[in-house]
């Protein structure tokens, strides 16, 4: 069966996040990350027949969906995952909060690598802890881990370590040897290691992803590993998301943390979590061939038309990190906006002024307009 990734329906006027913030303006949103794609066919059918049921009492995680994450875990990353080390959540940004409160303490401190998806930068002042970021440094490879300024950013109360792996908003799969070395540092320095994997069915190049699930016994860090079906399957509206907390103590400590403010998943979330792990992935193949063209395109495009702005090759993700600094454009991010672009301002993510996000996950034709819109907003020699 072929998929439909070169139109989307209008989002406008549904609630969307991206859509509405420039409703009645002439303005392409590609900046927060979810896909302009309809879902799987699959997934919409699994959903109709959740509405068809017709009775939407509270939920537990039905045993079919835990069935297929522990497959998919076993299937894709290799673990094996027992029922009662999954924790099912509305959503990784939930998570990384609680993960916050359940093992870091007023006083004491979370460690995380910038730039970075801005809810990891937020969690710990949400909940009265302290933050210490550490630099990605950019090198011919792509970012790396500086492992020096980590050593050196760690202290005496740093109690956990928030890896973004596939990285957002850098693009970068770290290699095998890299995890493996946040996991010793976590281990050394008796950190809880938070692995947020949500982009790790968003693989362009063929590279492996090593999960935070690869270590066990002496070898692992106390792991929670995040997963969710939202980015690569574009579900996000749904908010269900599950974790894999393997150490029983760190596991209670967190559902502690979570028990009487955390909501349960509710019931599309697990159907459509279920539906995308069990029927989406021939949609999902196709949907990686028009993000690697997409990417493809971006790449291209910004060498050749977008004079002054650089970019690094985007290896998982629909998210491309640009250096406009060249430009000499002082808010670019208003500026793009203000000429019909609507992307992210990296800030937030921890960058200096002069960084923007790009959303390519949409139609090509989309993509098409709001890079020849960039390009004629840029004074060109
Ligand atoms: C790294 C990362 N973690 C978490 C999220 C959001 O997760 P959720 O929608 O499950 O809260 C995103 C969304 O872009 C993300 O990029």
């Amino acid at each position: 069966m072929t998929y439909d990734f070169t139109t989307c329906p209008p989002r406008h006027g549904t609630g969307s996040l991206k859509w509405e913030r420039y409703a009645g303006r002439d303005v392409i949103p590609m900046w927060v990350a979810d896909m302009d794609f309809l879902s799987a066919p699959e997934i919409i059918g699994a959903l109709g027949r959740r509405a068809d049921h017709g009775v939407f009492g509270y939920t537990v995680p039905p045993a079919t969906t835990i069935e297929a994450a522990r497959d998919y875990l076993h299937t894709r990353h290799g673990a094996e995952v027992s029922a009662e080390q999954i924790v099912w959540f509305p959503g990784l940004v939930p998570a990384l909060n609680i993960a916050c409160r359940a093992f870091v303490q007023p006083g004491e401190e979370v460690l995380t690598c910038t730039p970075v998806y801005p809810p990891f930068l937020g969690a710990p002042g949400n909940t009265g802890v302290g933050l210490r970021k550490v630099d990605l440094v950019p090198s011919e490879e792509g970012w790396e881990i500086d492992f020096d300024a980590l050593e050196r950013a760690v202290t005496g109360v740093t109690r956990l370590f928030i890896l973004c792996n596939p990285h957002n908003p850098v693009g970068r799969i770290f290699p095998r040897a890299t995890v493996e070395k946040i996991a010793e540092f976590c281990r050394r320095h008796d950190l809880v290691l938070v692995s947020d994997e949500i982009h790790c069915d968003l693989l362009l190049d063929s590279k492996p992803h090593t999960s935070g699930l690869a270590f066990r016994g002496a070898d692992a860090p106390r792991t929670v590993a995040m997963f969710a079906p939202s980015k690569t399957f574009n579900l996000a509206g749904l908010a269900c998301a599950f974790l894999v907390i393997p150490d029983p103590a760190t596991r209670s400590t967190f559902e502690r943390a979570a028990r009487g403010i955390i909501t349960e998943v509710n019931a599309f979330g697990y159907a459509g979590c279920e539906a995308a792990l069990r029927h989406g992935w021939a949609w999902h193949r196709q949907l990686i061939d028009f993000l690697r063209a997409n990417r493809d395109r971006l790449e291209t495009f910004v060498a050749a038309s977008l004079p002054g702005v650089r970019t690094w090759h985007v290896e998982a993700t629909y998210l491309a990190w640009l250096d406009v600094r060249g430009t000499g454009i002082g808010n670019p991010a208003r500026f793009f906006e203000d000429h019909g672009v609507g992307l992210s301002d990296g800030i937030p993510f921890g960058a200096p002024p002069g960084f923007l996000r790009l959303n390519f996950g949409c139609p090509p034709s989309q993509l098409e307009e709001a890079l020849r819109r960039m390009a004629a907003a840029l004074p060109h020699a």
